[in-house]
């Protein structure tokens, strides 16, 4: 696995092998974990390629203790991707991203951002945003890898893909749980035995939607739901609701893919998970 640090490093690199190789692009912020490597697994499979950034975002949190916070461990990173074929491993300082300083997307994206963790993060996805348009500029890959982990996000994705970057192909890899249910997060680190164990109950919750999914008793439905997760005196919900899963707005009468999604602040850790109804 070759590492660059520079934009002027990666950038030669990339010119060298760009016109005869198709180049995947797997974007993290590190503290990897087996979800981030099944999105490499399935870039690998794709292209001839794999190229995936380290890069813990700063404008993109919202709560300066939870950047603080946010785990670093590069060694450990390394090696995985080293065991899982990664080919090339980006991991930048901030003033290789941000040579002007934390400026942060002023384009209005519309509903998606607005709501849900639009909501409750002010700023998050305009830092997603500017963060992944720089890297795409840099990597300028010809298919990206995201997770459905983060379902917003990928919405997100999606119409900066649409707006900047048509030529990139975008591909949503599924959620990876533990055999618990827990989606694996890079956060989950941060959980100690107990809270681990009331944080089944967020996937218990979402479970319980998907199995008993009928579109007409829908408020019935997210109230059962969120009397599981009270079950649990440590966990607290932000938001847990069923909407249209093309655009986050309330089902109505229409026939559509539907999702449930959820923020569940687990003692002082934030969990986000989600699951299609149909
Ligand atoms: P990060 O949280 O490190 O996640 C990197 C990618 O891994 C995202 O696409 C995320 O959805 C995916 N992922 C995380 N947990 C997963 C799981 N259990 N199963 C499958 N995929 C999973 O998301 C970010 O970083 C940042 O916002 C980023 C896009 C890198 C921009 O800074």
């Amino acid at each position: 696995m070759i590492s660059f640090t520079t934009v002027n490093d990666l950038s030669a690199y990339i010119r060298e092998i760009k016109p005869t190789k198709t180049i995947g692009f797997v974007p993290t912020m590190g503290a990897l974990h087996q979800g981030h490597i099944s999105l490499i697994k399935q870039s690998k499979k794709l292209c001839e390629i794999t190229i995936c950034s380290i890069f813990v975002n700063p404008t993109q949190f919202n709560n300066p203790s939870d950047l603080e916070n946010y785990p670093r461990l590069l060694e450990n990173d390394m090696k995985l991707l080293l065991e899982n074929g990664c080919d090339v491993l980006f991991h930048p300082n901030v003033a290789q991203i941000y040579p002007d300083g934390l400026l942060k997307n002023e384009e209005d994206y519309g509903q998606v951002v607005r709501v849900f963790e639009g909501l409750h993060r002010p700023g998050h996805f305009d830092g997603v945003i500017t963060v992944v348009a720089s890297l795409f500029d840099i990597v300028k890959p010809n298919k990206s890898f995201f997770g459905q982990k983060d379902y917003q996000q990928c919405m997100v994705v999606a119409e900066l893909i649409k707006r900047k970057f048509p030529q990139i192909e975008l591909n949503i890899c599924p959620i990876l749980r533990e055999e618990s249910g827990l989606a694996l997060s890079s956060r989950n680190l941060r959980l100690n035995e107990t809270e681990k164990i009331s944080a089944l109950l967020i996937y218990k919750a979402l479970n319980h939607i998907k199995v008993n999914y009928s579109p007409k008793d829908l408020r019935k439905l997210i109230e059962e739901a969120k009397q599981i997760i009270a079950t649990s005196s440590l966990l607290s919900i932000e938001y847990l609701d069923i909407v249209n899963a093309n655009n986050l707005e309330p089902i109505g009468n229409s026939i559509t893919k539907v999702v449930a999604l959820a923020a569940v602040h687990c003692g002082d850790v934030r969990l986000i998970d989600n699951i299609l109804l149909n």
